[in-house]
Protein backbone atom coordinates (compact mmCIF):
# COMPACT_ATOMS: atom_id res chain seq x y z
CA UNK A 1 0.00 0.00 0.00
CA UNK A 2 1.30 3.87 -0.74
CA UNK A 3 1.53 6.08 1.78
CA UNK A 4 -1.45 8.55 1.67
CA UNK A 5 0.68 11.10 4.76
CA UNK A 6 4.67 10.92 4.20
CA UNK A 7 5.81 13.47 6.82
CA UNK A 8 9.97 13.60 6.54
CA UNK A 9 12.06 15.23 9.17
CA UNK A 10 9.41 17.21 10.90
CA UNK A 11 11.35 19.76 13.46
CA UNK A 12 9.42 22.32 15.24
CA UNK A 13 11.10 25.03 17.66
CA UNK A 14 9.56 27.05 19.98
CA UNK A 15 12.07 29.14 21.15
CA UNK A 16 14.92 27.52 22.60
CA UNK A 17 12.45 24.49 22.87
CA UNK A 18 12.05 21.58 20.45
CA UNK A 19 8.98 20.27 20.75
CA UNK A 20 9.66 17.92 17.33
CA UNK A 21 12.88 16.24 16.32
CA UNK A 22 13.13 14.95 12.86
CA UNK A 23 9.92 13.34 12.79
CA UNK A 24 9.67 11.03 10.20
CA UNK A 25 5.39 9.23 10.10
CA UNK A 26 3.54 7.90 7.21
CA UNK A 27 -0.04 6.50 7.31
CA UNK A 28 -1.01 3.82 4.19
CA UNK A 29 -4.28 3.90 2.87
CA UNK A 30 -6.88 2.16 4.65
CA UNK A 31 -5.15 2.06 8.28
CA UNK A 32 -5.55 3.18 11.61
CA UNK A 33 -2.23 4.17 12.88
CA UNK A 34 -1.52 5.61 16.69
CA UNK A 35 0.57 8.32 17.38
CA UNK A 36 1.34 8.01 21.57
CA UNK A 37 3.66 9.10 23.83
CA UNK A 38 3.84 10.82 27.10
CA UNK A 39 2.34 14.33 27.79
CA UNK A 40 4.02 16.89 26.38
CA UNK A 41 5.89 14.44 23.76
CA UNK A 42 5.14 16.56 21.10
CA UNK A 43 2.00 14.40 19.31
CA UNK A 44 -0.76 17.52 19.52
CA UNK A 45 2.36 19.87 17.84
CA UNK A 46 2.79 17.05 14.89
CA UNK A 47 -0.73 17.54 14.20
CA UNK A 48 -0.80 21.40 14.53
CA UNK A 49 2.00 21.63 12.02
CA UNK A 50 0.76 19.05 9.27
CA UNK A 51 -2.64 20.99 9.95
CA UNK A 52 -1.18 24.35 8.86
CA UNK A 53 -1.72 25.99 12.70
CA UNK A 54 2.30 25.90 13.44
CA UNK A 55 4.64 26.74 10.67
CA UNK A 56 7.33 24.03 11.30
CA UNK A 57 10.77 25.00 11.10
CA UNK A 58 12.47 21.89 8.82
CA UNK A 59 11.11 18.77 7.62
CA UNK A 60 8.72 17.70 4.55
CA UNK A 61 4.43 17.53 4.73
CA UNK A 62 3.10 15.76 2.21
CA UNK A 63 0.30 14.04 0.89
CA UNK A 64 -1.29 11.45 -1.99
CA UNK A 65 -4.59 11.30 -1.77
CA UNK A 66 -5.92 8.29 -3.43
CA UNK A 67 -6.42 8.68 -6.98
CA UNK A 68 -5.25 12.44 -6.60
CA UNK A 69 -1.78 13.89 -7.40
CA UNK A 70 0.79 14.24 -4.52
CA UNK A 71 1.12 17.43 -3.42
CA UNK A 72 3.18 18.99 -0.32
CA UNK A 73 0.97 20.78 3.00
CA UNK A 74 4.08 23.15 3.82
CA UNK A 75 2.84 26.79 3.50
CA UNK A 76 -0.92 25.81 3.33
CA UNK A 77 -3.41 27.69 5.68
CA UNK A 78 -5.67 25.50 7.93
CA UNK A 79 -9.05 25.99 5.34
CA UNK A 80 -6.75 24.83 2.59
CA UNK A 81 -5.56 21.44 4.44
CA UNK A 82 -9.36 20.81 5.06
CA UNK A 83 -9.76 21.36 1.49
CA UNK A 84 -6.82 19.17 0.22
CA UNK A 85 -9.20 16.44 2.90
CA UNK A 86 -7.37 16.08 5.78
CA UNK A 87 -9.65 16.66 8.62
CA UNK A 88 -9.28 16.47 12.72
CA UNK A 89 -10.50 16.87 16.11
CA UNK A 90 -8.98 18.62 18.86
CA UNK A 91 -8.00 17.18 22.23
CA UNK A 92 -10.05 19.93 23.97
CA UNK A 93 -13.49 19.77 22.27
CA UNK A 94 -13.81 22.89 19.83
CA UNK A 95 -17.89 23.21 18.80
CA UNK A 96 -19.75 26.40 18.36
CA UNK A 97 -21.66 25.55 21.75
CA UNK A 98 -24.30 27.90 20.70
CA UNK A 99 -25.05 26.80 17.93
CA UNK A 100 -27.54 23.18 17.15
CA UNK A 101 -25.65 19.61 16.31
CA UNK A 102 -27.15 20.18 12.66
CA UNK A 103 -25.49 23.54 12.42
CA UNK A 104 -22.19 22.40 13.89
CA UNK A 105 -22.12 19.86 11.16
CA UNK A 106 -23.23 22.09 8.54
CA UNK A 107 -20.39 24.50 9.28
CA UNK A 108 -17.83 21.22 8.03
CA UNK A 109 -20.34 20.77 5.45
CA UNK A 110 -20.37 24.48 4.09
CA UNK A 111 -16.28 23.87 2.68
CA UNK A 112 -17.55 21.47 0.03
CA UNK A 113 -20.10 23.93 -0.81
CA UNK A 114 -19.12 26.16 -4.80
CA UNK A 115 -21.17 28.86 -3.84
CA UNK A 116 -19.06 30.68 -1.23
CA UNK A 117 -20.30 33.82 1.01
CA UNK A 118 -21.04 36.28 -1.86
CA UNK A 119 -23.47 33.14 -2.51
CA UNK A 120 -25.01 32.45 1.00
CA UNK A 121 -25.47 36.42 0.90
CA UNK A 122 -27.62 36.99 -2.57
CA UNK A 123 -29.10 33.34 -1.91
CA UNK A 124 -29.54 32.83 -5.95
CA UNK A 125 -31.62 29.57 -6.56
CA UNK A 126 -28.14 27.68 -6.96
CA UNK A 127 -27.32 28.96 -3.84
CA UNK A 128 -30.87 27.45 -2.04
CA UNK A 129 -30.31 24.41 -3.64
CA UNK A 130 -27.03 24.08 -2.15
CA UNK A 131 -27.95 24.94 1.10
CA UNK A 132 -30.67 21.87 0.91
CA UNK A 133 -27.99 19.70 -0.06
CA UNK A 134 -25.89 21.24 2.92
CA UNK A 135 -28.54 20.13 5.51
CA UNK A 136 -29.61 17.12 3.86
CA UNK A 137 -25.82 15.95 3.84
CA UNK A 138 -25.63 16.85 6.99
CA UNK A 139 -28.44 15.41 8.80
CA UNK A 140 -27.26 11.71 6.47
CA UNK A 141 -23.64 12.26 8.56
CA UNK A 142 -25.59 12.93 11.95
CA UNK A 143 -27.55 9.10 10.78
CA UNK A 144 -24.16 7.67 10.45
CA UNK A 145 -22.91 8.78 13.81
CA UNK A 146 -26.03 8.83 15.72
CA UNK A 147 -26.71 11.92 16.90
CA UNK A 148 -30.07 12.30 15.16
CA UNK A 149 -31.83 12.50 18.27
CA UNK A 150 -30.02 15.59 19.40
CA UNK A 151 -30.16 17.45 15.90
CA UNK A 152 -31.91 20.58 17.42
CA UNK A 153 -30.49 20.48 20.59
CA UNK A 154 -27.53 22.96 21.58
CA UNK A 155 -24.01 21.65 21.51
CA UNK A 156 -23.32 22.33 24.79
CA UNK A 157 -26.27 20.79 26.50
CA UNK A 158 -25.11 17.27 24.63
CA UNK A 159 -23.91 14.55 27.29
CA UNK A 160 -19.86 14.97 27.21
CA UNK A 161 -19.35 11.58 24.87
CA UNK A 162 -21.97 12.70 22.26
CA UNK A 163 -20.24 16.13 21.97
CA UNK A 164 -16.36 14.42 21.46
CA UNK A 165 -18.83 11.97 18.64
CA UNK A 166 -20.19 15.41 17.40
CA UNK A 167 -16.88 16.60 16.51
CA UNK A 168 -15.85 13.63 15.08
CA UNK A 169 -19.66 14.15 12.85
CA UNK A 170 -18.24 18.03 11.69
CA UNK A 171 -14.91 16.71 10.70
CA UNK A 172 -16.35 14.20 8.49
CA UNK A 173 -18.77 16.54 6.79
CA UNK A 174 -15.67 17.93 5.35
CA UNK A 175 -15.44 14.42 3.24
CA UNK A 176 -11.74 13.77 4.50
CA UNK A 177 -9.32 11.15 2.98
CA UNK A 178 -7.61 11.07 6.41
CA UNK A 179 -9.03 11.87 10.18
CA UNK A 180 -6.91 13.19 12.84
CA UNK A 181 -8.18 12.72 16.36
CA UNK A 182 -6.34 14.04 18.93
CA UNK A 183 -7.23 11.96 22.48
CA UNK A 184 -10.93 11.28 21.12
CA UNK A 185 -11.51 9.14 24.02
CA UNK A 186 -9.83 11.72 26.96
CA UNK A 187 -12.90 11.90 29.92
CA UNK A 188 -15.15 9.37 28.25
CA UNK A 189 -16.45 6.82 30.28
CA UNK A 190 -16.11 2.77 29.48
CA UNK A 191 -19.49 2.51 27.57
CA UNK A 192 -18.61 5.70 25.69
CA UNK A 193 -14.96 4.70 25.09
CA UNK A 194 -16.42 1.48 23.45
CA UNK A 195 -18.57 3.11 21.34
CA UNK A 196 -15.81 5.05 20.17
CA UNK A 197 -13.99 2.08 19.38
CA UNK A 198 -16.83 0.58 17.37
CA UNK A 199 -17.13 4.10 15.66
CA UNK A 200 -13.57 4.39 14.42
CA UNK A 201 -13.61 1.06 12.98
CA UNK A 202 -16.83 1.76 11.31
CA UNK A 203 -15.43 5.07 9.52
CA UNK A 204 -12.16 3.57 8.15
CA UNK A 205 -14.38 0.28 7.19
CA UNK A 206 -17.65 1.54 5.92
CA UNK A 207 -16.30 5.47 4.45
CA UNK A 208 -12.94 4.35 3.61
CA UNK A 209 -11.31 6.88 5.55
CA UNK A 210 -7.46 6.36 7.21
CA UNK A 211 -7.18 7.15 10.12
CA UNK A 212 -4.05 8.66 12.32
CA UNK A 213 -5.17 8.82 15.90
CA UNK A 214 -3.52 10.15 19.03
CA UNK A 215 -4.41 8.66 22.58
CA UNK A 216 -3.87 7.82 25.85
CA UNK A 217 -6.62 5.30 26.16
CA UNK A 218 -3.84 2.29 25.55
CA UNK A 219 -6.25 -0.44 25.83
CA UNK A 220 -7.53 1.41 22.74
CA UNK A 221 -4.85 2.20 20.98
CA UNK A 222 -3.58 -1.99 21.27
CA UNK A 223 -6.94 -2.83 19.87
CA UNK A 224 -7.65 -0.61 17.21
CA UNK A 225 -4.10 0.30 15.44
CA UNK A 226 -2.40 -0.95 12.61
CA UNK A 227 0.79 0.42 13.39
CA UNK A 228 2.01 2.55 16.38
CA UNK A 229 4.10 5.15 16.04
CA UNK A 230 5.97 5.95 19.53
CA UNK A 231 7.10 9.51 20.88
CA UNK A 232 9.65 10.88 23.72
CA UNK A 233 10.87 14.42 23.69
CA UNK A 234 9.78 15.38 20.32
CA UNK A 235 11.81 12.35 18.96
CA UNK A 236 10.47 9.01 17.86
CA UNK A 237 11.88 5.86 19.82
CA UNK A 238 9.44 3.41 18.20
CA UNK A 239 7.37 1.89 15.31
CA UNK A 240 5.29 -1.29 14.92
CA UNK A 241 2.13 -3.21 15.23
CA UNK A 242 0.31 -3.16 18.82
CA UNK A 243 2.13 -6.50 19.95
CA UNK A 244 5.85 -4.98 18.95
CA UNK A 245 5.31 -2.08 20.72
CA UNK A 246 4.07 -3.26 23.77
CA UNK A 247 7.15 -5.54 24.85
CA UNK A 248 9.42 -2.71 22.95
CA UNK A 249 11.55 -1.97 26.52
CA UNK A 250 12.38 1.82 25.34
CA UNK A 251 8.66 2.34 24.92
CA UNK A 252 7.76 0.75 28.79
CA UNK A 253 11.13 2.69 29.80
CA UNK A 254 9.49 6.40 28.52
CA UNK A 255 6.19 5.66 30.11
CA UNK A 256 7.66 5.04 33.37
CA UNK A 257 5.96 6.88 35.96
CA UNK A 258 2.95 7.08 33.80
CA UNK A 259 0.05 4.24 33.85
CA UNK A 260 -0.30 2.11 30.84
CA UNK A 261 -3.64 0.85 31.36
CA UNK A 262 -3.81 -1.73 28.39
N1 LIG B 1 2.29 27.09 20.96
C1 LIG B 1 3.28 26.67 21.75
N2 LIG B 1 4.21 27.51 22.21
C2 LIG B 1 5.23 27.10 23.01
N3 LIG B 1 5.39 25.81 23.40
C3 LIG B 1 4.48 24.92 22.98
C4 LIG B 1 3.37 25.29 22.15
N4 LIG B 1 2.63 24.19 21.89
C5 LIG B 1 3.24 23.17 22.54
N5 LIG B 1 4.34 23.60 23.20
C6 LIG B 1 5.27 22.76 23.97
O1 LIG B 1 5.70 21.71 23.12
C7 LIG B 1 5.79 20.49 23.85
C8 LIG B 1 4.89 19.46 23.20
O2 LIG B 1 3.53 19.80 23.46
P1 LIG B 1 2.31 18.98 22.85
O3 LIG B 1 2.54 18.81 21.39
O4 LIG B 1 1.07 19.66 23.26
O5 LIG B 1 2.48 17.57 23.59
P2 LIG B 1 1.47 16.32 23.66
O6 LIG B 1 0.30 16.60 22.77
O7 LIG B 1 2.28 15.15 23.22
O8 LIG B 1 1.07 16.20 25.11
C9 LIG B 1 5.42 20.80 25.28
O9 LIG B 1 6.61 21.03 26.00
C10 LIG B 1 4.60 22.08 25.16
O10 LIG B 1 4.68 22.86 26.32
MG1 LIG C 1 -1.69 16.76 23.17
Amino acid sequence: MEPILKVKNLTMDFGGLRALDSLDLDVVEGEIAALIGPNGAGKTTFFNCITGLHSPTKGDMIIAPPGKKQERLNGLKPNHVTERGLARTFQNIRLFQNMTVLENVMIGRHCRMSAGIAGAIFRGRSTRREEKEVVRDSYIILEKIGLTEFINELAMNLPYGAQRRLEIARAMATEPFILLLDEPAAGMNPQETKELDDLILWIRDNEKISILLIEHDMKLVMSLSDRIFVVDYGKKIAQGTPAEIQNNPAVIKAYLGEEIDA
